[in-house]
């Protein structure tokens, strides 16, 4: 890691002059336990695993859900019996991207180790580990960007430049399980966004990354079929956002951050998973980290192919690495709008958008009116929406869930909701729903998006 990106990894966690989250949960939870942690349940116990898969799955019958009741801590072994795959990975660097311009193939180093070097990391270490993880666990090969880097100002304007130490984050050089190194794209290729300086946030959505054009790219210069209605679809995701699911459905997601997870009621945009009830604080944690643990765990045998899985202790490692991130200290704001407008979140938006992470359960799709696709679809929909946590909220632009409204101006402003709007990602023509605060005086608004910007 560089001393850059270990600085990002370091503020994400909030360890720079913070209380770190994992001394305090070590305490509470010695002090309380005696049945084995969570970790040891996640990594040793298939019933657990199990228990905590089926707890998470808010809507037992769309295809995200029954495709891991079907395969995942079943009986009969299930996903649980694929090789672990534990592969040699290094970042892939301006160097590689040069040979691959050049139609060279690719090699990687006899020396690149594998990702972990076998062993349970000690108390305390589990995140480094997975910060490892992250940058490095290749999900899968990816050939439609390693030929996106054979046209350096393509790869520029689709969202693929290297960090300021010339390694591309979010792309690895790996050895595939076919023993070919080959290009692969782990976690940070969407979770991880290069600032101007060219330092690294991890955790921050990818919003200049447009995997449409890349595909299509692809497609069109290798002349492999693509189905017209696909490609009409790719065409339209623009940049940040992605359909990540193989149906049918046209619902593209925005990426989102990655911050405070475990303050929220449920994971994904539509809800999919529902974290924890539990009550006592230090159990909540552990389990809303198996729970994490599992979705990360079964994210990758899926991009994988089912072909193989990852280390158990990777996947909680991940869980652990991810669970903490939070954005980076911003410098206060000082504007007299803000008191108003934290007033006026009070009254209009707090019973959605709750806590510290303003967020909170997940409402009916047709309460909130936004387009329901995503929330209705068999891939993935609870027929909810997760009210979208409000971290960092001004640099989370585009907003809702499919990424459709440009700005917190044009969120909040009624001429959105007309047929006059042209600013949304479809062009001309209305963005509905989520119409809350849209009938305020143009005054009130303004002191809302400055209370917001504070967030
Ligand atoms: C190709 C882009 C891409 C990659 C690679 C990717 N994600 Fe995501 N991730 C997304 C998108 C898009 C969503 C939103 C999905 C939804 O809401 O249905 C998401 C959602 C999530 C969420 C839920 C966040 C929330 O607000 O509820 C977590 C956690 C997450 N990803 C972690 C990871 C981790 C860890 C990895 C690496 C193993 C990873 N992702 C790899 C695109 C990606
Ligand atoms: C009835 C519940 C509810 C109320 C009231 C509500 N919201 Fe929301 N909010 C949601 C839901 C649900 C979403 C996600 C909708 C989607 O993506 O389709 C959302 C999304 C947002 C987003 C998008 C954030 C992002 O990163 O994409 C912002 C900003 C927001 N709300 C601000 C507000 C403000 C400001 C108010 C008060 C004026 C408000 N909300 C009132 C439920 C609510």
């Amino acid at each position: 890691m560089t001393a850059r990106l270990a600085h990002a990894v370091l503020i994400a966690l909030g360890l720079l002059g913070c209380d770190a989250p994992e001394d305090r949960n070590a305490r509470d939870a010695g002090a309380s336990r005696s049945q084995p942690s969570a970790r040891e349940r996640f990594l040793g116990d298939a019933d657990f695993r199990r228990q905590m898969l089926v707890a998470s799955l808010t809507r037992p019958s769309n295809t995200y859900s029954r495709d891991r009741l079907g395969s995942y801590a079943t009986a009969d072994g299930g996903w649980d019996g694929l090789p672990e795959w534990n592969p040699r990975a290094a970042p892939f660097t301006r160097a590689h991207a040069d040979a691959l311009a050049r139609g060279e193939a690719l090699e990687l180093d006899r020396g690149v180790a594998r990702i972990w070097n076998g062993e349970r990391p000690a108390d305390g270490a589990w995140r480094a580990l997975g910060a490892r993880v992250f940058e490095r666990f290749p999900l899968r090969a990816d050939p439609s960007i390693a030929h996106a880097l054979t046209d350096a100002a393509f790869a520029a304007r689709v969202g693929l430049v290297p960090a300021e130490d010339g390694t591309y984050p979010g792309l690895v050089l790996f050895e595939d399980v076919d023993g070919v190194a080959k290009l692969g794209i782990t976690c940070g290729l969407c979770h991880a966004a290069t600032q101007v300086d060219g330092s690294v946030e991890i955790g921050r959505a990818r919003r200049d990354l447009d995997y449409g054009r890349i595909r299509m790219r692809w497609h069109g210069d290798t002349g492999v079929a693509l189905p017209a209605e696909l490609a009409a679809r790719m065409k339209r995701w623009g940049p940040g956002r992605a359909d990540i699911t193989g149906d049918d459905d046209e619902d593209p997601v925005a990426i989102p951050d990655l911050w405070r997870l475990l303050e929220l009621d449920a994971l994904t945009q539509a809800g999919t998973l529902q974290l924890s009830g539990e009550a006592d604080p230090a159990l909540k944690r552990e389990h809303d980290l198996a729970i994490l643990a599992i979705r990360q765990e079964t994210q990758i045998i899926q991009a994988a192919g089912e072909r193989i899985r990852p280390p158990r202790e990777l996947a909680w490692a991940l869980a652990e690495f991810v669970a903490d991130l939070r954005p980076p200290a911003r410098a206060k704001i000082a504007d007299p709008a803000i008191a108003r407008g934290s007033r006026l979140f009070a009254d209009n938006c707090k019973r959605c958008h709750a806590g510290e992470v303003g967020s909170g359960p997940p409402v009916a799709a047709t309460r909130v009116g936004t387009d329901p696709s995503l929330a209705d679809s068999e891939a993935r929909g609870t027929g909810r929406y997760r009210p979208s946590p409000l971290v960092d909220v001004a640099r989370a632009a585009p907003y809702l869930h499919d990424g459709t409204v440009p700005t917190l101006d044009d969120l909040l402003d009624p001429a959105r909701l007309s047929g006059e709007y042209r600013r949304g990602v479809r062009g001309l023509g209305p963005v509905v729903g989520h119409s809350f605060g849209t009938n305020l005086a143009s005054e009130d608004r303004l002191a809302l998006i400055a209370y917001l910007r504070t967030r």
